[in-house]
């Protein structure tokens, strides 16, 4: 298999001093290569948005190395990426109002995205930002309104376009759906679905729901208590899970 795009090894993050140290995430290794979609999941508190944020360079690994392209970006000492480069990678936080700025315009949240990695000028960046806001469902005049005139999906969705701005390579989802109905849930996994097929976009896809990472991903990772406890083929995971720890989040899913 050709090399990963991005790769975490032997992630550790640790946690609190003494004798209240604990690791949020413990020797954890995961990799996606282009055009693919994995998925991490896990019970709440079992770390997977803690590798998330290191993966991109926002949480220090105590332990461990970032590779991204073959090139080893971060590690305990070193967060070694250029500025130049951190548009590769973009995340996609669980709340979304948390990432808007209140105080810009919904088009103009994302036309600072486009601009701030391709120099285009200020008409051209609106032109793609409203572009990006259309593929996200959002109209004309919803990209006119400040955020807080926008409803929780709404306002998840222009935060997608706005991680989607600079044509990242790899994009991490973290939870994207939990504030969103069905229909908006559907749109968002299709147009990741698309940009992976059509663009060879790499996507880690955290969720508490398997029916999604299900659909979206051919590989996935099982954390418990900060440990990568099983991996593999999706299907095969979510349908023969080895681990008992697995089983018991599959019996867990409402409904079934
Ligand atoms: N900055 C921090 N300082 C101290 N502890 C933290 C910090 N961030 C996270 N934790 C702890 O680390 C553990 C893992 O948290 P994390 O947010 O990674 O879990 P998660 O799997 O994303 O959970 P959820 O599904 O609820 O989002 C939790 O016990 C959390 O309380
Ligand atoms: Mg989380």
């Amino acid at each position: 298999m050709a090399a990963a795009l991005l790769e975490g090894k032997d992630i550790t993050v640790t946690f609190g001093r003494g004798a209240e140290a604990f690791d949020a995430v413990h020797v954890a290794n995961v990799a996606v290569h282009a055009g693919e979609a994995v998925g991490i999941v896990g019970e709440s508190g079992s770390g997977k948005t803690t590798l998330a944020r290191v993966l991109v360079g926002l949480q220090r690994p105590t332990a461990g190395e970032v590779w991204l392209e073959g090139e080893r970006i971060f590690t305990r000492r070193h967060q070694q990426m250029p500025r130049s480069e951190r548009w590769k990678t973009q995340i996609i936080f669980q709340d979304p109002y948390s990432s808007l700025n209140p105080r810009m315009r919904v088009w103009q949240a994302v036309a600072e995205a486009v601009q701030v990695w391709q120099s285009l000028s200020k008409p051209e960046a609106k032109l793609e930002a409203l572009q990006l806001l259309h593929a996200m469902g959002i109209s004309d005049d919803q990209a006119q309104q400040f955020p807080k005139a926008l409803s929780g999906g709404q306002r998840q969705r222009v935060s997608v376009a706005r991680a989607l701005a600079p044509g990242p390579k790899v994009l991490i989802a973290d939870e994207p759906t939990s504030s969103i109905d069905q229909s908006a849930q559907a749109q968002l996994l299709n147009l990741l679905r698309q940009l992976q097929t059509a663009r060879g976009l790499a996507i880690i896809f955290i969720s508490h729901d398997l029916g999604l990472v299900r659909y979206l991903t051919s590989r996935v990772y099982v954390m418990q208590k900060g440990d990568i406890v099983e991996t593999g083929d999706t299907r095969l995971i979510l349908e023969q899970p080895e681990h008992s720890y697995t089983r018991l989040l599959i019996d867990s899913i409402p409904g079934r």
